[in-house]
């Protein structure tokens, strides 16, 4: 007879929890609960080749929340996350929320735990939802019954790409996904992303892609902030451009960090 592992109320019955996840590495890097064992190996293996990964991971957060804030208060009302994560403290819909009730949200991600976990913290907020998809199949995600339902693609949408593109290995298909969303947005519209970088020190990079191969089978597509910037295509980043995450518009008590091995940069930029 084979006995199931008792898995907590998060995780659906059909999730292994001896296989990691990228989800929920990133949660437990974020000081979050939904993860397993394994999740935490690999952190703790990651740190060991990177000892600031969760500081990274944390610049990462911060910067998602500046940006929305920064779009919120441009008077965007329409967010859609993609690769949005399990949640944590100072989610999108609660800081667009804040700005504006009525700002409506769809978050996305690949994750069952993400997206139950999403679901769960948005009962009761009709503004906001949680779609299970893969951001690489842009059409599906922007044909599916719950964004179309919630977001009116005739007006400024904020899409957001914050740490996810290293997960877009091939150059061709992030380059695509970026054209898709220039020619399926309204002007006004904008992209927020960040993306971590390959330069730093290539001897910890290439350990580091070891640990991640572990849980991704490919390791991560890191670039140059010269392939990021061609990523953008015709959005065009506002000020101050495509910069060190710490260094996207810092709140004025604000440390600013020198870029680290795996630190990112990140940038909003706007369709006219
Ligand atoms: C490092 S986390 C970033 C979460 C959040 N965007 C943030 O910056 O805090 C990356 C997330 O992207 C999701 N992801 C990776 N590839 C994806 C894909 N093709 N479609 C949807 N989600 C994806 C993962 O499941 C994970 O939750």
């Amino acid at each position: 007879m084979v006995v199931q592992p008792l898995l907590p109320d998060w995780a659906a019955d059909d999730i292994d929890p001896r296989i990691p996840s990228p989800a929920r590495v990133y949660d437990h890097l974020l000081g979050g609960f939904a993860n397993f064992e394994v999740d935490r190996r690999i952190a703790a293996k990651m740190i060991e080749v990177i000892p600031e990964v969760p500081r990274t991971a944390r610049a990462n957060r911060a910067f998602l929340q500046r940006a929305v804030r920064y779009l919120a208060e441009a008077g965007i009302d329409q967010y859609l996350d993609l690769g949005s994560g399990i949640p944590t403290a100072g989610n999108v819909h609660e800081i667009a929320q804040r700005v504006d009730p009525a700002a409506r949200v769809v978050y996305v991600d690949i994750d069952p735990v993400a997206v139950t976990m999403s679901r769960r913290l948005l009962t009761g907020n009709p503004n906001a939802t949680a779609v299970h998809g893969d951001f690489t199949d842009l059409p599906a995600v922007l044909a599916h019954p719950q964004v179309t339902g919630l977001l009116d693609f005739s007006r400024p949408i904020a899409v957001l790409l914050v740490s996810v593109l290293h997960f877009v290995y091939d150059d061709a298909v992030a380059e695509r996904l970026f054209a898709r969303l220039h020619e399926a947005l309204a002007p006004g519209s904008h992209v927020a992303l960040s993306h971590l970088t390959r330069e730093g020190p290539a001897e910890q990079l290439e350990r580091m892609r070891a640990v991640t191969t572990e849980v991704t089978g490919r390791g991560d597509k890191l670039r140059t902030h010269a392939e990021i910037s061609t990523l953008l295509g015709d959005f065009e980043p506002v000020e101050p451009g495509l910069v060190h995450l710490a260094r996207w518009r810092p709140d004025p008590d604000q440390p600013l960090p020198e870029l680290r091995p795996l630190d990112g940069f990140a940038a909003v930029a706007v369709k006219h």
